[in-house]
């Protein structure tokens, strides 16, 4: 079947069964593979993107969801809080093996576009979904209050 898809500002048409999940589709078919498989089950938040400005995973997102709306990946974002997560990122030293960091930087735009100076307990609780194998957490957590301060200046 023929799906329209909007993805990081192209208008992209591709063949995929019903309920393809949104994953499979931006990583083999249109070869965006900053977007990561982890779970599979919504357990991981490796393969979280950006679905009319909100954090999905795109594991258990099935493509007719995404059909009338603005899909974002990492490859995508370019906006001043991305801009301020990204450097923040860098400037935190946040990143180790990398498997999880899109998701992560996914989620943290996701959080400061929707709560600009979030406390320790927000950031806890809007990033619980994103899991880390290497432990990042403590660094995850102060590049977004770091990319917070950027935005407040
Ligand atoms: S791969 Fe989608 S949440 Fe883990
Ligand atoms: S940096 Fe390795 S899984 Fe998060």
């Amino acid at each position: 079947m023929e799906f329209q898809l909007n993805i990081n500002g192209e208008q992209r048409t591709l063949e995929a069964e019903p309920g393809t999940p949104l994953l499979w589709v931006i990583r083999d078919t249109l070869e965006l593979t900053g977007t990561k498989f982890g779970c599979g089950v919504a357990a991981c938040g490796a393969c979280t993107v950006h679905l009319n400005g909100t954090p999905v995973r795109a594991c258990s997102t099935p493509i007719e969801n995404a059909q009338e709306g603005e899909l974002v990946t990492i490859e995508g974002l370019d906006d001043p809080v991305a801009t301020a997560v990204q450097e923040a990122w860098r400037e935190k030293d946040v990143v180790q093996c990398g498997y999880c960091q899109s998701g992560q930087i996914m989620s943290a735009v996701g959080l400061l576009r929707q709560t600009p100076a979030p406390t320790e307990a927000q950031i806890d609780s809007y990033m619980a979904g994103n899991v880390c194998r290497c432990a990042t957490y403590v660094r995850v957590k102060d590049a977004i209050k770091l990319a917070a301060q950027k935005l407040e200046g």
